[in-house]
């Protein structure tokens, strides 16, 4: 396989057995992602089905057992420099102890490639692009849940990856910050031009947000459909989710989930 044939991001007939007490937890078997660069992928599935395994082998972060991940022509071995992972607890993720400044700064310390001025620069930066210009001196625990987020974003795009890998980051908050931050993210992503591989189990959430949705089966996991969502931008948390072409992408991938899940009865009620 080749740089020039290959999308940017590519998982290629990827497998994960899980050991588990009497065998095996077999959690994906046989996943095919292809990822152009630029665009906003989001996977979507039953829960339990390997959303989490299949962000974290495209990481790096956990060894595939059989398939391979491809970035940019090269194989991935173990977490490369431009991908980065947002983890699904982001409460646990940030440190307490540190200030928000110095948690943002984080990002690009623990590099080593650039000076203190520099490392300030573009600390601030980012602060002020997530919109918590005036908070840099608070601790984590001073602020809501939503803005903690916003340090995490701030934190995992500071030093400017290709790749921003995030597990159902926004799960854990209201709908209102939920609308908010999934704005900001839009936002960044138009202005700052990277790729996103977005997990959640919310169909909404990956339509609203995404080029392409990609719904897993139950585990084994494979993909079951596969979709572009041809939706204009930048998109409007009332009018995009009114629009005909919006209804559709949902009737289809909320059929496909509720048939996951055994409620086939459900699926063509809503048929
Ligand atoms: N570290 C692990 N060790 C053993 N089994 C695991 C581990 N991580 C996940 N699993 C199992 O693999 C399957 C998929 O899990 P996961 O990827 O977390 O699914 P999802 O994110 O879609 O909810 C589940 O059956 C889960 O119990
Ligand atoms: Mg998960």
């Amino acid at each position: 396989m080749t740089s020039s044939t290959a999308a940017y991001l590519c998982a290629r007939g990827v497998r994960k057995a899980y050991a588990a007490p009497g065998g095996s937890t077999v959690a994906l078997s046989g996943v095919d992602v292809d990822i152009e660069r630029g665009t906003f992928v989001s996977i979507i599935g039953p829960s339990g089905c390997g959303k989490s395994t299949l962000l974290q082998i495209i990481a790096g972060l956990v060894p595939a057992s059989g398939g391979e991940i491809f970035l940019n022509g090269r194989k991935v071995e173990e977490p490369p420099p431009p991908v980065i992972y947002v983890f699904q607890q982001y409460q646990r993720s940030l440190f307490p102890w540190k200030t928000v400044q110095r948690n943002v700064a984080y990002g690009l310390e623990n590099r080593g490639a650039y000076d203190a001025a520099e490392i300030e620069r573009r600390t601030r930066e980012l602060i002020r692009l997530v919109k918590l210009s005036g908070f840099e001196n608070h601790y984590p625990w001073q602020l809501s849940g939503g803005m903690q987020q916003r340090v995490a974003i701030a934190r995992a795009l500071v030093c400017r990856p290709d790749v921003l890998l995030m597990d159902e980051p926004f799960s854990s908050v209201d709908a209102l910050t939920r609308a908010g931050l999934q704005e900001l993210l839009l936002q960044l992503w138009r202005e700052l031009k990277f790729t996103v591989v977005f997990v959640t189990h919310d169909v909404d959430e990956a339509i609203y947000l995404s080029t392409r949705v990609v719904a897993l089966s139950r585990a084994p996991a494979r993909v079951a459909v596969d979709i572009a969502i041809d939706l204009p931008h930048p998109r409007d948390q009332i009018a995009t989710r009114e629009l005909p072409r919006y209804l559709e992408y949902r009737h289809r991938l909320l059929a496909q989930l509720f048939a996951e899940e055994g409620l086939e009865s459900t699926a063509r009620a809503a048929a």
